[in-house]
């Protein structure tokens, strides 16, 4: 089989709750659809603060109670992801422009794209917010947007 593999790479502030979260529900989806060959997914954060850490007690707290295990260490995003992956998906507007900021080329710029695009009950979110600062219920929202757009990211794929 010489397919290859889509790059699929989730950007978020901190790489603590957000992005490892949708990295967590993509790859619980790709495994469920029989496609886990077909895909590479990962994530990072635009800041330095959590590098090497387990996500957020709270992420993967609420993950676990939908059958999700969050289990990725943070890293910094860099220029180089854009060699990386093919697809570059941010959670807000402030991480588009600071993922953008790193563009070298017009190609770079294409391949980000908002989550909230993808999303269809949640049609019109304009980001998934961050829950850090947050409850139980902000990071249960993030966690219903992250799971409706990753549903129809995967159809698109
Ligand atoms: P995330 O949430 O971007 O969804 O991982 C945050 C985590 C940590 C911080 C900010 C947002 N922080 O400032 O440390």
């Amino acid at each position: 089989m010489s397919k290859t593999k889509k790059r699929l790479l989730f950007i978020c502030l901190g790489n603590i709750c957000r992005s490892p979260a949708a990295e967590g529900v993509m790859r619980h989806l790709v495994e469920d659809a029989g496609r886990s060959d077909d895909f590479l997914i990962d994530s990072a954060g635009i800041g330095n603060w959590h590098v090497g850490e387990l996500p957020d007690y709270r992420m993967r707290q609420r993950g676990a109670r939908r059958g999700y295990r969050f289990d990725s260490r943070a890293r910094q995003f860099c220029a180089e992801d854009f060699d990386r992956f093919d697809l570059i998906l941010v959670m807000d507007s402030q991480n588009r422009r600071d993922v953008l900021r790193k563009k070298r080329t017009d190609d770079d710029a294409q391949k980000v794209k908002m989550l909230t695009d993808f999303c269809v009950n949640f049609r019109g979110a304009e980001s998934v917010p961050d829950p850090y600062y947050g409850s139980d219920a902000d990071f249960d929202h993030a966690l219903d947007l992250i799971e409706d757009a990753c549903a129809r990211l995967l159809e698109t794929l």
